[in-house]
């Protein structure tokens, strides 16, 4: 199976992916790494990995139709079994979403529908739970929200964003191939 991702910062779950399609855990190809950002340090893993690269500053498209038929031109000679999101930090707008219906993913560091959004994290601590987690989910219009895939918990460490987000990390890079070797059968 084909798959591409899309990836706006550090990267580490899509290099977690790479690695597995390299070690056979996943059966699958990264055919195209697609980022929003020109500093990007997913860029940089892509060329560990000779999966090739590609940034798409959605600023320089006159809107967001514009810029998602770019992807598409993109994605035409792929033909992608799925697309990947990696902490990409974008809506999907109309235009991917009927071109690959069921076939856009997403990883979220909470057990949704609790703490949708942007530093998922941080939330669950600030609010004191003491269980979080990671959750994989098909892609909808909404922030978060689409069907759900995968989930696995994670120990709140109290008070501690950043010991917190270690261990979310750790269950991404597991869960994310999981739900994607799941769903390609
Ligand atoms: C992850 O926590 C993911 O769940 C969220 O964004 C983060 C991306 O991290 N959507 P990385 O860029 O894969 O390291």
């Amino acid at each position: 199976k084909k798959l591409v991702v899309f990836a706006s910062g550090s990267g580490s779950n899509f290099e977690a992916l790479a690695e597995a399609c390299q070690k056979g855990e996943l059966e699958a190809t990264i055919e195209l790494l697609i980022v929003d950002k020109e500093e990007a340090y997913a860029i940089e893993r892509a060329k560990k990995y000779g999966i090739r690269s590609i940034v798409l500053l959605p600023k320089t498209f006159e809107s967001k139709e514009a810029y998602e038929q770019a992807i598409l031109a993109e994605l035409e000679m792929i033909e992608p079994n799925f697309l990947i999101l990696a902490g990409y930090m974008r809506l999907i707008g109309d235009t991917l979403l009927s071109a690959y219906p069921n076939q856009i993913v997403n990883i979220h560091p909470s057990l949704l529908p609790s703490f949708p959004g942007k530093d998922a994290i941080g939330q669950a601590v600030a609010h004191g739970v003491k269980v979080t987690g990671v959750t994989v989910h098909y892609v909808d219009a909404g922030m978060d929200t689409g069907p759900i895939i995968m989930q696995r918990a994670v120990n709140v460490v109290d008070g501690d964003v950043e010991a917190t987000a270690t261990a979310i990390h750790q269950v991404e890079h597991e869960l994310y191939k999981e739900a994607i070797q799941q769903i390609m059968k």
